[in-house]
């Protein structure tokens, strides 16, 4: 009997400029978990998709079940029983969930899709997971986290014997990713193989058997997870020592900046007030689906507001729309990148200098090529943006380079306040340093910081002064030295009675 079900071997693939794999090693056994760890870039990825047929592979072997795959197709890969979850979410998002799971499998009727039929299975699918959604509903209304469940799901309902996780947990919920877990812990005992690629390092040693690490293209090593510690994975990865995962800088606490006072938005803002001030990163902690991305996109002028007031630097400000905020100097880096942050469509290039068109034309409407040029390289050097050039598409960077460019393009301009909303979600430990270095700079050049993060060590690692929410409203304030997690936990779960 072959012991592997599946064997990758000196896979190499090429793109336009970069050299995405060079001659990688991979293999799984059934009833495993084997997680696949890299810095963004690293090609994790390009492998999975070369072995789930999105791509297919310059050279290299291929054996599945011990049977050798020349060319692989995605639907030769359903076939072969591999399912893979993609990091960039990919549903129809004006279908409803159960169409969305049955896609491209359509069950049908008399020549008719038969969404009743589909609708019970997916119920049930659904139920089986423990997963709490109603199939009827249209994706694009879910929030990120449950969007990632249909995905899941859908790789689940069909019946793979491989599943590759590609980031699974990057937006979901401390409870989902419990469910999660349970799920996964299941799939292994019922023997499937199953691929884990996660920049939470400290998830791993919730489900993991195996790791292999990749770096730059390259195979680094494979080990039992047992056998490493957590400075050799991370050393693997990054090629050197982290020494410092939350670098902090002191500064002393200036002028006020931002006030916020009553601001009320739709269901999820409730009477909102604090203030920002010079010198300090406040943090906003909660649960998911506290409120906070809807604050931050009600102060940005992304969503309306009902009532209440935006003070900045004591002159009150009438934002209606994200362009009033640009103009003021209030800048927002968004959760959900792919749909909100970027022009996948567009140049790295056009990405930053699209925003900040303002302040590289000329007086005549004419973009001076020179200082658009100069803006972009000091980004992508600032940030350490890693790509081919500044020409290729935005889409085709890695999950955690888009990030930065996100976060990057608002960094050209001389903005007042920066407001991140889950700045590292999908990042790598090297990269996730250099956006505290990045919030760190801003906050030294005395611009206001607020960050939302689901990630309490982070929250307690950058924040100056952490702003609790829950259900909508403010529900405690800690600074720094008094912040711990169960304080934080607390607050986060401090739900008005229902009366
Ligand atoms: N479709 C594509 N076209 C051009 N280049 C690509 C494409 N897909 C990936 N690349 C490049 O291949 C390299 C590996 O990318 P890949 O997405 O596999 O990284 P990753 O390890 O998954 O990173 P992350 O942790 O950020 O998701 C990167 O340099 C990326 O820019
Ligand atoms: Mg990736």
């Amino acid at each position: 009997m072959e012991e592997y079900i599946v064997e990758l071997k000196n896979i190499t693939k090429a793109f336009p400029g970069v050299l995405a794999l060079d001659k990688v090693q991979f293999n799984l056994k059934s009833g495993e978990v084997m997680a696949l760890l890299g810095e963004n870039g690293a090609g994790k990825s390009t492998l999975m998709k070369i072995l789930s047929g999105v791509y297919s592979r310059d050279a290299g072997e291929m054996k599945i079940f011990g049977r050798e795959v020349g060319e692989m197709t995605p639907r030769l890969a359903q076939e072969m029983g591999v399912a893979i979850i993609h990091q960039e979410l990919n549903m129809c998002r004006h279908l409803t969930v159960a169409q969305n799971m049955y896609l491209g499998r359509e069950i049908m009727r008399a020549g008719q899709v038969n969404n009743r039929t589909m609708n019970e299975g997916a119920r049930e699918i659904l139920g089986e997971l423990n997963i709490d959604l109603d199939p009827e509903t249209v994706v694009g209304d879910l929030p990120v986290s449950k969007q990632q469940m249909v995905e899941i799901a859908k790789a689940l309902s069909t019946n793979a014997k491989i599943l590759i996780m590609d980031e699974p947990t990057s937006a979901l919920t401390a409870k989902e990713i419990d469910d999660l877990f349970a799920i996964i812990r299941k799939l292994r005992e019922d023997g499937k193989g199953i691929v884990y690629i996660s920049h939470r390092l400290e998830e791993l040693q919730h489900i993991v058997d195996r790791v292999t690490i990749m770096r730059d293209g390259k195979y680094i090593l494979t080990g039992d997870f047992r056998d490493l510690t957590m400075e050799e994975i991370i050393a693997g990865m990054v090629g050197r020592e982290i020494k410092e995962k939350f670098p902090r800088v002191s500064c002393k606490k200036g002028e006020k900046i931002l006030e916020v006072r009553h601001l009320n938005a739709g269901r999820m803002v409730r009477d909102i007030s604090f203030e920002l001030y010079e010198g300090e990163i406040v943090g906003f902690a909660g649960l998911m689906g506290a409120g906070r991305t809807e604050t931050t996109r009600a102060i940005f002028g992304a969503d309306p507001k009902d009532s209440g007031e935006i003070v900045l630097e004591g002159k009150t400000l009438k934002i209606s729309c994200p362009e009033d905020a640009i103009k003021a100097g209030i800048v927002l880096a968004p959760e959900d990148r792919k749909k909100d942050g970027l022009c996948t469509k567009l140049s790295v290039r056009d990405n930053i200098a699209l925003p900040n068109l303002d302040i590289l034309c000329d007086r005549l409407g004419v973009v001076n090529r020179n200082r658009e040029k100069e803006m972009v390289s000091r980004t992508v050097r600032d940030l350490m943006i890693r790509l081919p050039g500044d020409q290729v598409d935005a889409g085709t960077l890695s999950g955690g380079n888009q990030q930065k460019v996100v976060v990057g393009k608002w960094l050209a301009r001389n903005s007042r306040v920066v407001i991140f909303d889950e700045p590292t979600r999908g990042i790598d430990v090297a990269a996730k340093v250099e956006i505290y270095h990045l919030m760190n700079q801003l906050k030294a050049r005395g611009i206001g910081v607020m960050f939302v993060s689901s990630e309490m060590p982070e929250i307690m690692g950058i924040s100056d002064r952490i702003i609790v929410m829950c259900d909508g409203r403010i529900t405690g304030e800690l600074c720094r030295e008094d912040a711990t997690q169960d304080q934080i936990l607390t607050y986060a779960t401090r739900f008005e009675k229902k009366v």
